[in-house]
């Protein structure tokens, strides 16, 4: 057998997403492969700083591609932005002789991410997270999943709205940005979507779905992004209010956490198979400073300086299409 030649890390970090165990299982049988040892580090960069470490091998990491959540445990640091407090991990990472790092998260983990690699601690980063806010991937691992799950909900609204000829606001997660809520009101057929990158007033939103009853729709859902200017409490209270004279009854779901806590489908546990792969196949080469992701089909590294500081920007055309589709 050949000497090992290096230790890495992985870790996950910030809210978790479907697929970060298929990401995981991915570093350590690539790892492996090559003849490395992994450190997994719990509860992302704090555990980091607590030391908590356990060793992966290749069998520990069976039975876990299935799975929602993440094995490692995640958590937000946000004193890791101190200059101190990144000093300390980099000693601690140098304590126990890991010579790379692989973080798997979303924006806040890229930034924590690329403070290290500033430092000139080799380290690459997978963006994971249902927002798909992270630059320099098409799509993150665990939006795919988020989405049929918010699929499944607005499938379940339909049948309820259209028995009430209710309209329905359905608000789902996504931080600042509204790719999960004008992606599921795409393939869901919402009657509007609610998004931060359009500014839309309530009056607005209500005619909206009026036109669609109008239209003859059987029922009218706004899917709502909880990022969006007027947010789905705004919304509610101005319905509400204004119930009688815009003619129609509303109701409101807000999904939260749901989306976040599936089991990963088949196109989050390849993605986060090739991303997993191919963060370590870099690390083999000696290249790291990098988020890797796919971008028109290709794996992609993009600077983490680029990364860490951009944020994914909504394709215009998604918005056309959702306009065009929803008449
Ligand atoms: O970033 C993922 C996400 O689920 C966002 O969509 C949401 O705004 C946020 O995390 C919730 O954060 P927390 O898990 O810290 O409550």
């Amino acid at each position: 057998m050949a000497p090992v030649k290096k230790k890495i890390g992985v870790l996950t970090s910030g809210g978790d997403s479907p697929g970060m165990n298929a990401a995981i299982r991915s570093v350590v049988r690539t790892a492996v492969y090559q003849n490395w040892q992994v450190c997994g580090i719990r509860s992302g960069f704090s555990g980091l700083l607590t030391q908590d470490f356990v060793f992966l091998g290749a069998r520990d990491v069976s039975g876990i591609i299935q799975q929602g959540g993440t094995i490692l445990k995640s958590a937000r640091a946000p004193e890791f932005t101190q200059e101190a407090i990144q000093q300390r991990a980099l000693k601690l990472l140098e304590e126990q002789h890991i010579e790379g790092l692989i973080v798997i998260g979303g924006n806040g983990s890229h930034a924590g991410a690329l403070a290290l690699s500033l430092k000139g601690f080799p380290v690459i980063a997978i963006g994971a997270t249902i927002d798909n806010d992270v630059f320099g991937t098409d799509v993150a691992i665990g939006v795919d999943t988020a989405l049929n799950i918010t699929l499944e909900a607005m499938d379940r609204l339909k049948v309820t709205a259209a028995s009430h000829q209710r309209a329905f606001l359905l608000e789902v997660m996504g931080r600042h940005c509204g790719y999960l809520a004008l992606v599921a009101g795409i393939t869901g057929g919402a009657e509007a979507v609610v998004i931060p990158e359009l500014d839309m007033t309530p009056e607005a939103v209500a005619d909206q779905l009026r036109r669609a009853y109008e239209r003859g729709h059987a029922h009218a859902i706004a899917v709502v992004a909880e990022g969006a200017r007027h947010n789905a409490d705004e919304l509610d209270s101005y319905f509400r209010k204004y119930e009688s004279r815009l003619g129609f009854e509303l109701r409101t779901t807000k999904l939260g956490y749901v989306q976040r806590g599936g089991a990963p489908g088949a196109c989050d546990r390849l993605l986060a198979s090739q991303l997993g792969a191919a963060a370590c196949d870099h690390l083999a080469q000696d290249q790291h400073g990098t988020s890797i992701g796919i971008v028109k089909g290709r794996l992609t590294a993009t600077p983490l300086a680029l990364a860490a500081v951009r944020e994914h920007s909504l394709d215009p055309d998604l918005i056309e299409l959702y306009r065009v589709l929803a008449i």
